[in-house]
């Protein structure tokens, strides 16, 4: 099978990183391990330029007809001019909501490397391998109603609303379920059913999915406050976490410091499983366009690259070539290849091609 995979470098150290994942790719085509069929086009400030708007139809559609896309970064300060719906991040946000990501996946993994990079102690995070899907499209961020209002002594009152259906809560256990078989086959879902009726509903539904279609699977049911000290007291327990749009929004960013560098995160956004069987998926690293070191060869490639990595082991299936690419950033970094943002005061400092090049010869010796 050819896999057409869209390329939206965007802006800052977006198209720097984006480099390094092509160089990737060449090298998994040439080994016969994928083979791909790459398009490249504008997203977020570049597309601002180039067409006045920041996701172009065109480029909309492109998405829609790719297997999946991957996405560097957009953003930056030569575009805080331009009007507020044209600004390049609401091309990302089409983008999500134009393919319905709902699932959003953030990996928080240690490399033993940089164990002594995290926030805890090496014991703590070494080995480390959690993956938080975080439902992405609902709840508090865009239930009704959501408003100030001024009351009649003059002060004012602000509602925002948590809203999540049987289907929404379905759709988003079910990738954790599945995702879970792949990996430790071990889930926790996180809500607040002893003062939310959403969570009262979450754990519902989660345990009622679990009982007709992932009995094999481990479940446990935490409370989201019980489930931010774990995080920081003994991580390791968990395999699988799963939880609504605004726990996992603040669980998922305490997690990623538990890893070291920004530079070092992928992640996956995922839409429905259409009728032929085939889902939308959009890869990025968490990070920005980091105009700080923009144009500089001073990015940390390995957030997208191992957004790549997800790629093809969530859309394609190619677990075999996920993981040698993931080995390549683990032997990469275990032979010593440091970015300036991983960096300790001994290391010698790569650039992104360095790095990137790094993973490369990695890869080959796998
Ligand atoms: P940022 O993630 O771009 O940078 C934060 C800090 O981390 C900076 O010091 C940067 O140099 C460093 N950093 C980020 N990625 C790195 C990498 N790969 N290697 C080494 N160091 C790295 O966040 P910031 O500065 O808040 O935002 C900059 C621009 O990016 C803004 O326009 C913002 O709106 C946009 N942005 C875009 C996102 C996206 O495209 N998904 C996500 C977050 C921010
Ligand atoms: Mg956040």
């Amino acid at each position: 099978t050819t896999y057409k995979l869209l390329l939206l470098p965007g802006d800052g150290i977006g198209p720097e990183v984006m480099a390094e994942v092509e160089r990737v790719v060449a090298v998994l085509g040439e080994a016969g391990l994928a083979s791909f069929e790459t398009e490249t086009d504008l997203v977020g400030g570049a597309a601002v330029d180039a067409h006045g708007v920041p996701l172009a139809d065109a480029t909309l559609a492109r998405a829609r007809a790719a297997d999946a896309i991957l996405l560097g970064a957009v953003g930056g300060p030569k575009w805080t001019g331009v009007a507020y719906e044209n600004r390049p991040e609401a091309g990302l946000l089409r983008l999500r909501k134009d393919l319905l990501l709902f699932a959003n996946l953030r990996p928080a993994l240690c490399y033993p490397a940089l164990a002594d990079a995290s926030a805890l102690k090496r014991e703590l995070v070494e080995g480390l391998d959690i993956m938080i899907v975080r439902e992405l499209t609902g709840g508090v961020y865009f239930g009704e109603p959501k408003e100030i209002t001024t009351l009649p002594d003059g002060s004012k009152r602000a509602v925002d609303t948590q809203v999540y259906t049987t289907g929404e809560i379905d759709r988003i256990a079910r990738v954790a379920f599945d995702l879970a078989r792949k990996r430790g086959n071990r889930v926790a879902s996180v809500e607040k059913n002893n003062v939310m009726k959403s969570g009262v509903l979450w754990k519902e539904v989660v345990t009622q999915l679990h009982a007709a279609e992932y009995a094999d699977v481990e479940l446990e049911h935490v409370l989201a406050d019980n489930c931010a000290m774990q995080l920081v007291r003994r991580p390791k327990q968990y395999d699988v976490l799963v939880t609504d749009n605004l726990f996992g929004d603040i669980l998922s960013d305490a997690a990623s410091m538990l890893t070291g560098s920004l530079g070092m995160l992928p992640s996956a956004s995922l839409g429905e499983v259409g009728a032929d069987g085939t889902r939308a998926a959009l890869y990025e690293p968490v990070h920005g366009s980091a105009p700080d070191i923009a144009g500089k060869d001073a990015a940390n490639p390995l957030a997208m690259i191992g957004s790549l990595a997800m790629c093809l082991r969530y859309s394609f299936g190619l677990g075999e070539a996920a993981d040698l690419v993931d080995g390549a950033i683990t032997d990469a970094l275990a032979g010593g290849a440091r970015t300036r943002d991983i960096a300790s005061e001994d290391s010698k400092v790569l650039g992104t091609k360095g790095m990137g090049e790094a993973v490369v010869a990695a890869l080959k010796s796998r």
